[in-house]
């Protein structure tokens, strides 16, 4: 077992274990859009951010990446922790203005809505991956896949064609944070 401070509280965890799974095991809250349990993380929203302090330097890092160290100590809550997320909240807010879980996120950390008027209220989709890494991972299907890059990059099937992988089972819905999942169904619903 490796034991270091979270928040100036003894804590331990196994080996190869990161951050956040110490801090969830523990019951300490840090906020996440891209993490599920389920799957291998990716690191794409940031909003795991904690602070790390290894006795040599003090580090943003991303907590559901980063594995637990002998005598870490860890901030979850620090002032430079929530300037960041901030910063990240706004961001997100400005870009999908339109999801609610952004906008509730957003809200607990003070920042309250977008800083534009945006024409962009229908994305929200933060290109997070966990929908994809889900169908592929726990699913096996690999039905979607993040497709393009740049300002281009989407989540889609192979040509954007109805996808024969997919097996219908919603794992794709039932993970998406920000609700772009759904509204992607709705609309193929019509
Ligand atoms: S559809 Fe949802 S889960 Fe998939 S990449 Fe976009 S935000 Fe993430
Ligand atoms: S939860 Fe860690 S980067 Fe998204």
């Amino acid at each position: 077992m490796i034991s270091f401070t979270i928040n100036d509280r003894e804590v331990t965890g196994q080996e190869g274990w990161t951050i956040l799974e110490v801090a969830k095991w523990h019951g300490i809250d840090i906020p996440t859009l891209c993490y599920h349990g389920a799957v291998e993380p990716y690191g794409a929203c940031r909003l795991c951010v904690v602070e790390v302090d290894d006795g040599q330097q003090r580090r943003l890092v991303a907590s559901c990446l980063h594995p637990v160290q002998e005598g870490l100590k860890v901030q979850t809550d620090s002032e430079r922790v929530k300037n960041v997320r901030r910063w990240i909240l706004q961001m997100m807010v400005d870009e999908h203005p339109g999801s609610q879980r952004i906008k509730e996120l957003a809200k607990s950390y003070g920042v309250k809505e977008s800083r534009f008027k945006s024409d962009r209220v229908e994305d929200l989709c933060i290109l997070c991956g966990l929908c994809v890494r889900a169908c592929d991972e726990v699913v096996g299907a690999r039905a979607i896949s993040l497709g393009n890059r740049g300002v281009r990059k989407e989540v889609a099937t192979t040509h954007r064609l109805p996808s024969p992988e997919c097996v219908a089972c919603g794992t794709c819905l039932y993970v998406c944070p920000t609700g772009a999942m759904e509204q992607l169904f709705d609309r193929i619903r019509g």
